[in-house]
């Protein structure tokens, strides 16, 4: 038994002539861990880089002790790009069972991935019409066909109403409790509380990392908003 679902050793990234992640060490092991940054700063290539699809210059990102992108990892690994990617013009039910062909998970799979986000009452909408909320739940189902041991979600919560974010949050922590791992960004700080474990990001490095109980007192602020202010005012001093 691999003992963190993530490694990531020294992982170094340019993108263009611009280094965007820098000499990066980081574990990801159970329960929701959060990736927090600002607009910019690298969430997107971090998780670009654990399911293999972006191009590193240097270090090793291993994934259940495989090298991320491995075959071996096709359905242990489930990714929400931030640009939602299920086909507009196509049913909820319908584009689960697209995936679903592609992944070449059982079918049987659809109902359960239509349960757990809670959308079996708009399964023969189409997706197009849709609420935005709705729309990310049924990006997130796609990426739960597989059953993955570790979900990769990319701002999943963007633009969606306090009510449906913490509904997702409530189906986070509820995938984290049956094992799965939750990697999962956000540029909003409010939604740091809701983490097991944050990993703060800034200009393509870590600058702090533990519960966000942890980080609030050791930067001696009230809010991750603050702690991360005082980080960076403290590395600037
Ligand atoms: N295809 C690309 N070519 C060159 N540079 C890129 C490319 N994609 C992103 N970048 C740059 O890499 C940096 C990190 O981008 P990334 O998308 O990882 O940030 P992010 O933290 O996800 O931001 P956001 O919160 O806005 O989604 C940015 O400076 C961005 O301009
Ligand atoms: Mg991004």
């Amino acid at each position: 038994m691999v003992k963190n679902a993530v490694e990531i050793h020294d992982l170094h990234v340019v993108r263009g002539r611009r280094t965007v992640l820098e000499h990066l060490d980081i574990t990801v092991g159970a329960g929701v861990t959060g990736l927090l940054g600002p607009s910019g700063c690298g969430k997107s290539t971090l998780m670009r880089c654990l399911v293999g699809v972006q191009q590193v210059a240097g270090g090793a990102v291993s994934v259940f002790g495989d090298p991320a992108g491995s075959s071996r990892l096709r359905d242990r690994v489930g990714y929400v790009t931030q640009a939602s990617s299920v086909y507009d013009d196509l049913t909820v039910d319908e584009n689960l069972r697209f995936f679903a062909r592609v992944l070449g998970v059982d079918p049987a799979h659809v109902d359960r991935a239509v349960d757990a986000v809670d959308l079996d009452d708009h399964r023969d909408q189409v997706v197009g019409r849709l609420s935005g909320g709705q729309r990310s739940r049924a990006s997130l189902a796609v990426a739960l066909l597989g059953e993955p041991d570790l979900l990769v979600l990319d701002e999943p919560t963007v633009g969606l109403d306090p009510v449906l974010r913490a509904d997702l949050w409530r189906l986070f922590h509820d995938l984290a409790d049956r094992g799965t791992a939750v990697f999962v960004s956000s540029h909003v700080m409010d939604e740091a509380e809701r983490c097991d474990r944050l990993l703060l990001m800034r200009e393509g490095r870590i600058i702090a990392d533990g519960t966000p109980t942890e980080i609030k007192e050791k930067a001696g602020a009230g809010n991750i908003e603050d702690a991360f202010l005082a980080i960076v005012r403290g590395a600037a001093a």
